[in-house]
């Protein structure tokens, strides 16, 4: 058997697909649903209902309930409730949206408080949704929010219960098999209730919304699957699958095209894995584009650290190391799908990071795509390895700007936390763009230097630079001036260049919160599709 064909649990064919979205112009009071939701504000006298269309019976016995239960309305929080008068459900979760600012709430209270409360329904197939959503951006924020809520990832539970045998899968109350790691089954159905304006930008938000919803689902999906069955060659496919029906180009180069064409920081890496290095382009050249950008995503399966062995504690999490390759593949499907008017190329740094008798050794010199050359002293230092060969190849193409998403840095993690990512670039405004559309977009995104001092500290006696620093501080900036190495920066050939550190978000080791889930977040999705659609006006 080869290696490659180690059988697993599951393959984690079987997807969970989102739930089928409809914007509801029907009258509240005559639609029937399995649950709704329904949000509320924050006031000086308790909780009260957020949308004015609810019948009056209902507002009522709402108030009354979230009054009665202390309920008081604070963003995110929720309150199941049975059914009430007036609505045609068995089952109420309110929602809260804390004290607006001003008259309105934010399209980012929206897309949290709908994501806590799809979290929070329980056994329902359809789910009527009721939040604010006059003005587009808040549609599409609650539809955003709301699916990406109901997401689930039941493709590697049997559903079989301790000591049952397949004949007696766990039934869930309607009798159909509870997969998911609740034992509940998974939403199918949101109507989202747009009210009886039939607004042709109202429901192209709820369009756009589901179509970032998927693509920021494709990425989680990514990232929670094994790295048995995640892979260079499985990923290669899975993005191929997931361009099929698209006007994306897809390339993939093996480990004997790499190696004919000097792609020695990606072949280095994965040179210590049975499971052979890819590098993915994926072309989306519409006619009429206004501009091209590149997008170039860290897509280690798994990394052990390589002969640089990682501590056991801190190797589970390592199969998200390939979250910016998946974020970059979402992101290709998501401006595709959109048909947005601007050349995307996504390239997919992919490799296993494993410590395999053909491994590269600390001390290894190796020449990287273009010619450099890099001293590597510590193995676990890769993704700048993949990721200068990926950025080298997209600069080729001369596009209007290079954006990289990486899981790089363990440093960006005690920097900025498990939210928040970092973005460095060599160009003031590419910096500020990235962060500017990941508020607009509802991720946590800060910037960072890129202090020139630094690049000393990676000296090598033998090769061009080191592969990490001589000093311990500041790795998330030092891994960031490496990269950076491999941009033209300033001067004539000046190409704007940002890299964002997405290592502590792109996985949730913490409880889920908002729209967020346990394991892969989809990190920086949002923000990249976001950022085209702003450079496609
Ligand atoms: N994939 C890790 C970074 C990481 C750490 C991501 C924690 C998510 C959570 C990266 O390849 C790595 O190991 N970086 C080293 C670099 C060091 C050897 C200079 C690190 O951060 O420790
Ligand atoms: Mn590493
Ligand atoms: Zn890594």
């Amino acid at each position: 058997m080869s290696p490659t064909a180690t059988p697993s649990a599951q393959q984690g064919t079987t997807r969970d697909a989102l739930p089928a979205v409809t914007a509801s112009t029907r009258k509240l009071s005559g639609v029937t649903a399995d649950a709704a939701v329904v949000g509320m504000v924050q006031g000086p006298d308790g909780a009260t209902v957020a949308v004015e269309d609810l019948p009056e019976d209902s507002v009522h016995a709402l108030e009354a309930a979230a009054a009665a239960l202390d309920f008081t309305g604070k963003a995110s929080t929720t309150l199941r409730l049975p059914g009430v008068e007036g609505l045609e459900v068995d089952q109420v979760v309110l929602v809260g949206l804390g004290r607006p600012d001003g008259d309105d709430v934010t399209p980012d209270t929206l897309r949290r408080a709908a994501g806590a409360a799809l979290r929070a329904v329980s056994r329902a197939s359809t789910v009527l949704v009721v939040l604010p959503t006059e003005e587009a951006e808040h549609a599409r924020a609650v539809t955003e929010g709301a699916l990406l809520g109901a997401y689930r990832f039941t493709a590697y539970k049997s559903g079989l219960a301790s000591g049952a045998t397949t004949a007696s899968r766990d039934k869930d109350a309607k009798g159909k098999d509870a997969k998911g790691a609740d034992g509940r089954d998974g939403v199918t159905e949101l109507l989202v209730h747009v009210g009886a304006r039939r607004d042709k930008d109202v429901r192209a938000a709820v369009e756009r919304g589901q179509v970032v919803a998927a693509a920021v689902a494709l990425a989680r999906d990514l990232v929670n699957t094994p790295p048995l069955d995640l892979h260079p060659a499985t990923f290669a496919d899975r993005a191929e699958q997931a361009v099929r029906s698209l006007p994306v180009k897809v390339q993939v180069l093996d480990e004997k095209q790499l190696a004919r064409k000097g792609y020695g920081g990606i072949l280095a890496v994965g040179q210590g894995s049975s499971r052979p290095p890819r590098l993915v382009t994926l072309s989306y050249s519409p006619s009429r584009a206004k501009g091209h950008v590149a997008l170039v995503g860290k897509g280690i399966t798994f990394d052990t650290g390589g002969i640089s062995l990682k501590p056991p504690a801190s190797m589970p999490g390592m199969k998200a190391d390939m979250s910016g390759a998946a974020a970059v593949l979402s992101t290709v499907v998501a401006a595709a799908r959109l048909g947005l008017p601007v050349a995307v190329t996504g390239y997919l740094a992919l490799a296993e990071n494993m410590p395999g008798g053909a491994a590269q050794r600390p001390s290894d010199v190796i020449t990287m795509y273009g010619g450099r050359t890099v001293e590597v002293l510590n193995t676990d230092a890769e993704g700048r390895l993949v990721m200068a060969d990926a950025i080298v190849t997209a600069l080729e193409q001369s596009p209007d700007a290079v954006i990289d998403v990486a899981t790089l840095t363990g440093a960006q993690v005690v920097a900025l936390g498990s939210r928040v990512s970092g973005v460095m670039a060599n160009d003031d405004a590419l910096r500020s763009e990235v962060v500017a559309n990941a508020d607009v977009a509802g991720e946590e995104m800060w910037p960072m230097p890129l202090p020139a001092h630094l690049r000393a500290t990676m000296d090598s006696t033998v090769a061009d630079i080191a592969n990490i620093s001589s000093k311990r501080d500041a790795g998330m900036l030092t891994a960031g001036v490496f990269l950076q190495e491999f941009v033209p920066t300033g001067g004539e050939q000046h190409v704007p260049w940002a890299h964002v550190d997405i290592a502590g978000p792109a996985f949730n080791e913490g409880g889920p919160f908002d729209h967020v889930h346990k394991g892969g977040t989809g990190a920086a999705v949002a923000t990249l599709v976001r950022l085209l659609e702003n450079r496609s006006v």
